[in-house]
């Protein structure tokens, strides 16, 4: 696929320090431990791409992706882990919130959420701000493989139903990087996005 032409473009702390506002992005944003790194790899087919771990808060930075010269992939850091000294927390919300607020090249955002617990508070800030913006929400339901089928479609059908609530462009879809489950349907999404 196109996304296996990934390189890492580079990481900031903040937009201030990214490069060009030009082409199109989109970004993987979700709580801390949701699978966002992960996902990155399962994409783009490369193992190391983005860093993972089973740490909470591994990704602090703004971490780009470049497909090519005009399509980037961008890997944010999680929010809402409890265990992050209140201060780093803060800056990190607050480089998240300027980036989904003045990046121009942002054209869809992912954001990847445990089918055990999706749509909690901070997620749905999120979305409604994402919509309130007016770019579409790829909302992945993701570690699908934690459930067995029927359970799996129970949680994409509940979430489907939460989802409408947000009243905007919102596609709900279930993922595993483990299983690869729903990766060529995020892809069909993303590729709509990049005009692809
Ligand atoms: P931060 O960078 O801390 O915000 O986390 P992240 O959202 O990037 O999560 P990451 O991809 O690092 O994954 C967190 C943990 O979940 C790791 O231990 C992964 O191995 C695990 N994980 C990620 N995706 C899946 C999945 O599809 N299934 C299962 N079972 N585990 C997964
Ligand atoms: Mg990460």
């Amino acid at each position: 696929s196109y996304y296996t032409k990934a390189k890492f473009l580079m990481s900031a702390p903040d937009i201030r320090h990214l490069k060009q506002d030009e082409g199109i992005e989109v970004a993987f944003a979700g709580r801390s431990n949701a699978g966002k790194s992960s996902a990155l790899n399962t994409l783009t087919r490369q193992k190391n791409l983005a860093r993972t771990s089973k740490t909470p808060g591994r990704t602090q930075l703004i971490n780009i992706f470049e497909l090519d010269e005009n399509r980037r992939l961008v890997d944010l850091p999680g929010y809402g882990f409890a265990q992050v000294p209140l201060e780093m927390k803060k800056k990190w919300q607050a480089s998240l919130g300027e980036y989904l607020q003045k990046r121009k090249s942002l054209r869809g955002l992912v954001v990847m959420m445990d089918i055990r617990h999706p749509f909690k508070d901070l997620d749905q800030d999120l979305i409604f701000w994402a919509v309130d913006a007016g770019l579409p929400v790829l909302a992945l339901l993701t570690k699908a493989d934690k459930l067995k089928s029927g359970k799996r479609k129970e949680a994409l059908m509940f979430a489907k139903t939460a989802a409408l609530a947000f009243n905007g462009d919102v596609t709900v879809q279930t993922f595993s990087s483990l299983n690869k489950i729903g990766v060529g349907e995020a892809e069909a999404v993303l590729n709509n996005w990049f005009d692809l």
